[in-house]
């Protein structure tokens, strides 16, 4: 049994924190230190899960790593591969697994081999755009169903070759493994209709620096030339956007008043105009932003999440719990995944008043129109939320429940902490800066079972690959 949240809430949150790097920067910036044998050292490297999971598959693959944890530096060396086999147990852990593919494939001519994805379940996740898209440049990649699960055997025995390729939706990590592996691909590559996020700027200014010549232009076009010569590198990590949103959202919805350092405004354009559609207070400062309460939030708003530059779908789980806290009927329409609005069954426990669509509400039709996903979502405020026995059953929707639990007078009892643990550092200390009633309740944790399930994994994945 994981640990337990106890939030009592009905306080509004006031003070300071500082936002920490980002998980979805720091995580594949690993993964990419891993295309060279330069020594790679960060900064402003956040001290959460899926950093700690990532760092463990490189040191599976060779790297060596330091981790300052207190002073949130890390520095990365991979002279030469171990081995290019990622072993089942990181199966169900995070994204990252599949990125190993564009990373290794120009740094040896072994099989990569990774086990199927993981990350939160917000719909089916498929990965066919990261195949195709290295397919494209050469990759010789497919599936193979084993025992327990599958796994992806990918090589280019020949060499990756630079291509022109589409990618049918600018998926993020499709983008991020193509441009992984067009760096080493001979020639030049470029990919078209790719995501632009600033996780994915992020990345390509650590390229730039590591020896990669790379190219955005503005109509989504990646172009990647081919490099051999490598640099070692310093990096700072870009703030992670998701946790300012998060605990905007918490100050704004508990009518208190937080200054978040190392917010950046340049990442929360969107969300910054969301705000102030509803009434809600914010100043950009030289080193971060403050948001406050500024009078009652309006409701009525329209949300769409969208790719870079639009609306996150990582922020409308708490800007959900927000608008159970304004005045009037919003609609948001998530077009991103097709199934994350799981959370939305708790918070109408919990006392919101929200009711779920399969159309798509508002603005424009999305992939998921003719299906029967329940991917709009209609909430009417204001609502007064209850306390209740929650369990997290992924990352964001986790931190609306934590949201949620900040709203209700009564204790909330809060399981499966482990997801915040994943993606937000201190949690509970920084809201205890900020005032508020929460502790975290240790549980004692059952690791041999998992251990050994781990160990049964390998053996089946070893002797099935030692067969074919
Ligand atoms: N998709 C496909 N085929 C593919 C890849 C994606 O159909 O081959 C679909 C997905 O099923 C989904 C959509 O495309 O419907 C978007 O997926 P994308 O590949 O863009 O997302 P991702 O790389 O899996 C990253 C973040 C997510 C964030 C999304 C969107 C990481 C580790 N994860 O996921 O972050 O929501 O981009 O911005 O970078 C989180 O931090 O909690 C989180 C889920």
């Amino acid at each position: 049994m994981g640990d337990l949240l106890k939030i009592k809430g009905g306080k509004p949150l006031q003070g300071q924190i500082k936002a920490g790097g980002a998980k979805n920067a720091m995580t594949k910036l690993l993964v990419a230190s891993l295309l060279s044998d330069k020594k790679c050292t960060f900064y402003n490297v956040p001290n959460i899960g899926d950093v700690e999971i990532t760092v463990n598959l490189c040191r599976e693959i060779g790297s060596e790593i330091n981790w300052d944890k207190k002073n949130h530096t890390l520095d990365i060396v991979t002279h030469e591969l171990k081995t290019s086999y990622v072993p089942q147990r990181y199966s169900g852990s995070n994204r990252i697994p599949i990125l190993m593919i564009g990373a290794l494939m120009g740094r040896t001519d072994e099989d990569i081999i990774v086990p199927t994805l993981g990350g939160d379940m917000l719909g089916s996740r498929p990965v066919d755009l990261h195949i195709h898209a290295l397919q494209k440049l050469g990759a010789k990649i497919e599936y193979r169903d084993m025992k327990k699960e599958g796994a992806y055997l990918a090589h280019a025995h020949h060499g990756l070759k630079g291509a022109v390729l589409s990618l049918n939706y600018p998926s993020v990590g499709a983008t991020e493994n193509t441009i992984l592996a067009a760096v080493r691909a001979k020639g030049t590559t470029l990919i078209k209709n790719a995501a632009i996020e600033p996780e994915i700027i992020d990345l390509i200014l650590f390229l730039q620096k590591l020896g990669a010549n790379i190219m955005v232009d503005v109509d989504r076009t990646i172009c990647i030339q081919h490099a051999d010569q490598f640099h070692e590198v310093e990096h700072t990590i870009m703030t992670d956007r998701n946790e300012v949103a998060s605990y905007a959202m918490c100050a704004l919805s508990t009518k208190g008043r937080v200054f978040i350092e190392g917010a950046e405004h340049l990442q929360m354009i969107a969300f910054l105009n969301k705000i102030r559609e509803i009434g809600g207070g914010f100043k950009i400062k030289q080193n971060g932003i403050e948001f406050f309460y500024d009078g009652k939030l309006k409701g009525g708003v329209h949300i769409e999440t969208d790719v870079h530059p639009g609306f996150m779908t990582d922020w409308q789980q708490p800007f959900a719990v927000l608008l159970t806290q304004a005045n009037g009927t919003s609609v948001i329409h998530e077009t991103v995944y097709e199934n994350r609005f799981g959370y939305a069954s708790t918070l109408k426990e919990m006392g919101a008043d929200i009711e779920l669509f399969t159309q798509c509400l508002g603005g424009k039709s999305c992939r998921f129109a003719s299906g029967d996903h329940h991917h709009s979502l209609v909430v009417k405020g204001p609502s007064t939320l209850h306390g209740k026995e929650i369990t997290i059953p992924d990352l964001r929707a986790g931190f609306a429940y934590v949201m949620a639990a900040l709203l209700a007078p009564e204790i909330s009892t809060i399981s499966n902490v482990e997801y915040l643990d994943r993606g937000y550092e201190d949690l509970v200390g920084k809201l205890i800066a900020l005032g508020a009633d929460i502790t975290r309740v240790s549980q004692p944790k059952k690791h041999i079972d998992k251990t050994k399930n781990a160990i049964q994994n390998l053996l089946t994945i070893d002797k099935t690959l030692a067969s074919v």
